[in-house]
C-alpha cells in the first residue's frame, strides 16, 4: 500500500478504535486449540512436586543441556514465513504491522489506559495485567490471559502456573526479572475461559507493540493461544511445538503452557527440550543444582 495512504488509514483506524468502533482488521485467530489449558480458577495451592526445580532429573553435567549452552548452537534456519506452506499467513498483510515511532512500554500502557473498555473482558476484570519484567529482555514469554491470581494482583503468571513458569525460567539460569512476561489479552476471561476472537483481535495489537518495543531475541509462546495469535495460524500447538520461526526480527518458539504441565507433568521433558533450544540461542548455562 502506498505509504501516505497507509498512514492515513492507520490514523483513521486508531481514531475509530478510540471511539470504540473497532476492530476493523481481520480476525486472525479463528479458534483456540484444545491444547491450550487455562490455569485453575482456584487460588494457588503449590504442591510439593511443584516446588521442586523444574528440571530436577536433568543434570547440567550429564545431558545435552550443559553441552548446548557451553557451546551455543544456533538452531536450524527458521522457516521463512513468506514461503512456509505450514503457516501460510504469517507474512500476510496486517494493519497492525505498523510501527509506532518511539514506542515504549510506558506509552503502550498509557495507550491502553487505566480503565480500558475496548472489549467485553473489562466487565468482569479487577485489574489490567499489562506485563512484567525487563523492558530490554532478550527473552519474552507470552501466555494467554490472566487468571484469578493475576487478575487480583495485576501481574502475569503469579498463580500455580506462574510459579512453575518461574521455575522454568530459573532452570534456564535466568531470574524472572531478567525476562519479560505478558499475555495475549490483558484482562481475565470470566471463569478462565479461552479468550474469544474479538477479544484477541482487540488486545493483540498491544502485545505486538510490546514485542516491537522490547525487541527480544526470542519470543516463547506458552500454549496455543499465543502461538496461534503471533503465528497467525489455527494449527494445534503440537504440530509445531519446539520449532523455530522468524517473527519480525526475533526467533519465535512455542511450547506447552505451564498450566498444561500442571495437568500433564509428563510433558515437562518436551518443554525442557524447548527451553534448552532457547538457552542455546541465548548462550545460557542451566542453573547448577
Ligand atoms: N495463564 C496465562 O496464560 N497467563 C497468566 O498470566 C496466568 C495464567
Amino acid at each position: 500500500m502506498e505509504p501516505s495512504r497507509r498512514a492515513q488509514l492507520e490514523a483513521w483506524l486508531r481514531y475509530a478504535d478510540e471511539l470504540g468502533l473497532g476492530p476493523f482488521y481481520l480476525h486472525r485467530v479463528p479458534q483456540a486449540a484444545p491444547e491450550s489449558v487455562r490455569s485453575p480458577d482456584s487460588p494457588s495451592v503449590t504442591t510439593a512436586a511443584e516446588t521442586r526445580s523444574f528440571a530436577p532429573e536433568v543434570s547440567s553435567q550429564s545431558t545435552g543441556a550443559g553441552a548446548a549452552s557451553r557451546t551455543p548452537v544456533m538452531p536450524p534456519a527458521s522457516r521463512p514465513a513468506a514461503t512456509s506452506t505450514f503457516l501460510p499467513s504469517l507474512a500476510g498483510t496486517s494493519l497492525f504491522e505498523e510501527r509506532v515511532d518511539n514506542d515504549s512500554l510506558e506509552r503502550i500502557r498509557a495507550d491502553i489506559g487505566p480503565a480500558c473498555t475496548r472489549c467485553k473482558l473489562h466487565q468482569s476484570r479487577k485489574n489490567i495485567v499489562f506485563g512484567v519484567g525487563s523492558p530490554t529482555a532478550e527473552l519474552v514469554f507470552v501466555g494467554e490471559g490472566p487468571g484469578h491470581d493475576e487478575d487480583l494482583q495485576g501481574e502475569p503468571f503469579v498463580g500455580r502456573a506462574g510459579k512453575l513458569l518461574t521455575q522454568m525460567i530459573e532452570a534456564m539460569g535466568l531470574r524472572r526479572s531478567e525476562v519479560y512476561i505478558c499475555n495475549v489479552v490483558k484482562c481475565r476471561p470470566p471463569e478462565n475461559r479461552l479468550p474469544e476472537k474479538d477479544e484477541i483481535a482487540t488486545c493483540s495489537p498491544y502485545l505486538i507493540r510490546q514485542l516491537a518495543a522490547i525487541k527480544p531475541k526470542v519470543v516463547c509462546c506458552l500454549g496455543a493461544c499465543s502461538a496461534q495469535t503471533l503465528l497467525n495460524t489455527t494449527q494445534g500447538i503440537s504440530r509445531y511445538r519446539g520449532e523455530w520461526f522468524d517473527y519480525r526480527g526475533a526467533r519465535l518458539i512455542a511450547t506447552y503452557h505451564p498450566a498444561y504441565l500442571l495437568r500433564n507433568p509428563g510433558a515437562k521433558s518436551d518443554v525442557w527440550k524447548d527451553l534448552q533450544k532457547i538457552m542455546a540461542v541465548l548462550g545460557l548455562q542451566p542453573k547448577r543444582r
